[in-house]
């Protein structure tokens, strides 16, 4: 391994799953398979810089600002990471990042920037290792993002992603995330603007709710929701249908909530807002409109639609939905092309 003093940056995207993660097994590997789309706007932007040293470590600052409260999240990551990249533990790594989008904004900053680092962190070992092409294989940034993050595995590609094994998808794997390639126009341009019900820090973090479906009652049946519900999603995304694919996310983001609620302890995380919001969509739906909801484990609520519905469901979300939200705080997104090297 060669001593190296160099920097990589790059600018991930988080996602938004459609078929949830949720609960682990093993070492960061997931109980279901789980299906997701990346975004384009909500990005972090990652530069490491490595310099030799006689002990690895690392000195983490966010928006500028040397952040100790993500040290424990990062140094966990490490001691995975060490084993991998041997030049981890030669070097002090500086990582510096920055997001677009604010913090608890009901987008997972845990994805973006945990494949944002992991794609950093397999070029600089490229380069330690004196190869010429320093392009990370995606496929190991996955395995080393899902260390950081479960849900930073599906970050690395743009596009449809798949993560967890599956036997309906050859290559499909616990270990790292895999590219869903048969996708109908409609859906590779699908859109997400997201109503921010309420922007507080969550009171239950999805560690906690990971690891309160250890022993859920309703465990296994969801594995086996969440197969099923695989499965349907890779044919809807295929054959291009807007309702049996809103049927599946929305089916899945009240399953999400509906399992924090039967776990021991129970709890919600869901707003007032947030079920008056659902209503107002399955209504407009109902009359006419091509729209449906995914949640993440949060109050905020995503809206799901076809590019050419943009116009009409920015009407809806003005007269109907953004007196629901903080401060009529909302994100406008989109299905986006991935991770980019700087
Ligand atoms: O990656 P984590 O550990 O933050 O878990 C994320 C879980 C959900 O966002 C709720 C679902 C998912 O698949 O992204």
């Amino acid at each position: 391994i060669r001593e190296i003093r160099a920097e990589a940056e790059w600018v991930s995207p988080s996602n938004l799953a459609i078929v949830k993660y949720w609960g682990k097994k093993n070492i960061q590997e997931p109980l279901n398979p789980s299906i997701s789309f990346t975004l384009r706007q909500a990005v972090t932007r990652t530069r490491i810089k490595a310099e030799p040293a006689v002990e690895g470590g690392f000195t983490f600052s966010l928006n500028g600002k040397v952040k100790e409260s993500f040290n424990d999240k990062i140094e966990a990551f490490m001691l995975h990471a060490r084993r991998h990249l041997p030049f981890i533990r030669k070097h002090h790594l500086y990582i510096e990042s920055s997001n677009t989008f604010p913090h608890s904004s009901g987008i997972a900053s845990s994805a973006s920037s945990m494949s944002a680092l992991a794609l950093g962190l397999i070029e600089l070992h490229n380069l330690s290792l004196g190869k010429e092409d320093t392009q990370p294989d995606r496929m190991m940034a996955s395995g080393l993002a899902r260390l950081g993050s479960g849900s930073a595995a599906r970050s690395v590609y743009g596009g449809w992603t798949l993560w967890g094994r599956f036997e309906g998808l050859k290559g499909s794997s616990d270990m790292y995330a895999i590219p869903v390639e048969e996708v109908a126009d409609d859906f590779k341009t699908i859109r997400n603007a997201i109503l921010i019900i309420d922007p507080a820090k969550k009171k239950v973090s999805s560690s906690e709710g990971h690891s309160l479906m250890d022993f859920h009652p309703y465990r296994d049946a969801r594995i086996g929701q969440a197969k099923d519900h695989t499965e349907r999603l890779l044919g809807i995304l295929k054959d291009g249908d807007w309702d049996e694919f809103f049927e599946i996310a929305e089916n899945e983001a009240l399953s999400l909530h509906g399992l924090m609620m039967s776990s021991t302890p129970s709890y919600t995380l869901l707003h007032p807002n947030t079920i008056s919001a659902l209503a107002l969509i399955r209504e407009a739906r109902a009359g006419g409109l091509t729209i449906g909801f995914s949640m993440d484990a949060g109050p905020n609520v995503h809206l799901l639609y076809p590019a050419s519905e943009e116009e009409k469901v920015r009407s809806f979300i003005e007269k109907e939905l953004s007196a629901l939200c903080h401060e009529q705080k909302l994100i406008y997104d989109e299905i986006g092309p991935g991770p980019e090297r700087n």
